[in-house]
């Protein structure tokens, strides 16, 4: 088999692409290792920055996007006992978030790459890449209990952190950054209302917790534990019981609603970077070349970001008007990762309890009454949880 650009991996990475190069009538093939059931279910990330909506409905994906997303003006961070609300929009001259969950783009992507005769693979085994530094690199990969061999122009890693297309690139030619962070979290899903109109992060003394929502009947609420944490030892009763103590308001003014949950796991934390984003005719896009603390919300932005330099670079190879957009891609790309890398760790740093340093909490409590009453600060958080522009 043959196509102009091999995609290694489903996610939203991957299918956008795929979709992207589509529109600018690029051939692509999507190999995916999961099936489709599962990369449809896989709960994840559910914040889109305005420009990622932009670009979704710009691109025909909009449609059930905007009947059932939640847009956001505003979010609010509650420490001592007491919220504060951070109006994102007067921040940053109208911009807003919408709430949509991960999975849903993911479906919504394949269906588009369904009905416009697009191929993605599911269930692919034993993918290798080869030929990197030719100009016809090569997937290997089973399907179907037979080998193959799709032969390409060029690769697109967009198989996530634990893919193969990063570790292709040889040890010499590439240097990562990592950050470990000593906690994780513990993520559910419940059947009810929200307890608040917008996400509420709140810093406590026994550790951070997230209210989010994913509709107006579905939670999604976090809260940090260890990052090896048995989810077996966290029954239902434990995890209200977690959540009320950690979002309790001084005033007793807040309720948390109950729900029955019907889902529950755990995400460890980290800060990682892959450089360059390129080697030969392999580009990594997404978590497959970095990976952001979940706590600024921007992993899904930053692998839609990544996309949409690669889909320009590659529209720009194929019409045979040169190759300098590809040329630079890691370098435009990083440019964004480091800026996202800095605030992710930064609102990680700001709200998560590190041990039982009454120093670091001091300085916590410091940062978040600045940002609380700042508009300058204010602003440094609205306009990158927002989204930088591209
Ligand atoms: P992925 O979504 O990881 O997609 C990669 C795809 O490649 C997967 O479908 C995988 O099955 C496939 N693959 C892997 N190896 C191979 C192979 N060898 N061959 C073929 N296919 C392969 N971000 C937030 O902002 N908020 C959150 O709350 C949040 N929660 C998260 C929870 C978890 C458990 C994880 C892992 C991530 C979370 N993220 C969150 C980050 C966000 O979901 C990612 O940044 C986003 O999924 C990146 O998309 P991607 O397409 O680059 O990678
Ligand atoms: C959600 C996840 C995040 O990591 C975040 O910072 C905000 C919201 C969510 O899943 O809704």
């Amino acid at each position: 088999m043959r196509t102009q650009v091999g995609i290694v991996g489903a996610g939203p990475a991957g299918l956008l692409l795929s979709h992207l190069l589509h529109l600018e009538g690029i051939d692509s093939v999507v190999l995916e290792d999961r099936s489709r059931a599962y990369v449809e279910s896989r709960v994840r990330a559910g914040v889109l920055e305005q420009g990622t909506v932009e670009l979704l409905t710009d691109t025909g994906l909009g449609d059930r996007l905007h009947r059932e997303s939640l847009v956001h003006r505003g979010l609010e961070l509650r420490f001592d006992g007491e919220g504060h609300r951070i109006d994102l929009s007067a921040l940053t001259g109208g911009r807003t978030i919408t709430i949509y969950g991960q999975q849903e783009v993911v479906k919504d992507l394949i269906a588009a790459r369904e009905r416009d005769g697009g191929t993605v693979l599911f269930e692919v085994s034993d993918v290798a890449v080869d030929g990197l530094t030719s100009d016809r690199p090569t997937i290997a990969y089973t399907h179907d209990g037979r080998a193959h061999t799709l032969e390409c122009d060029v690769v697109a890693g967009c198989d996530g952190f634990h893919g193969i297309c990063r570790a292709a690139i040889p040890a010499g030619e590439r240097t990562e950054y990592d950050r470990t962070y000593p906690f994780g979290w513990l993520g559910i899903l419940a059947r009810v209302g929200p307890s608040s109109d917008e996400l509420v992060y709140t810093n406590h003394e026994r550790g951070f917790s997230l209210l989010s929502v994913r509709s107006p009947e579905v939670c999604r609420m976090y809260l940090q534990c260890a990052p090896d944490e048995d989810i077996g030892a966290w029954s239902d009763e434990r995890i209200w019981e977690e959540l009320h103590t950690r979002t309790a308001t001084r005033n007793g003014g807040f309720t948390l609603r109950e729900g029955p949950i019907f889902e529950k796991g755990v995400a460890a934390l980290r800060s990682f970077v892959c450089e360059p984003m390129q080697y030969g005719r392999l580009f990594l896009a997404g978590d497959a070349a970095h990976i952001v603390p979940a706590t600024g919300a921007k992993g899904l932005n930053l692998a839609v970001a990544d996309v949409r330099r690669l889909a320009e670079g590659l529209a720009q190879l194929f019409s045979g008007q040169g190759s300098d957009l590809l040329e630079h891609y890691s370098e435009t790309c990083l440019r964004r990762v480091w800026r996202v890398q800095h605030f992710s760790w930064w609102m990680t740093s700001m709200l998560h309890r590190f041990g039982d340093d009454p120093y670091q909490h001091r300085l916590q409590i410091a940062e978040l009454q600045y940002v609380t009453s700042s508009t300058a600060a204010a602003t440094t958080l609205a306009e990158n949880y927002v989204g930088l522009p591209l």
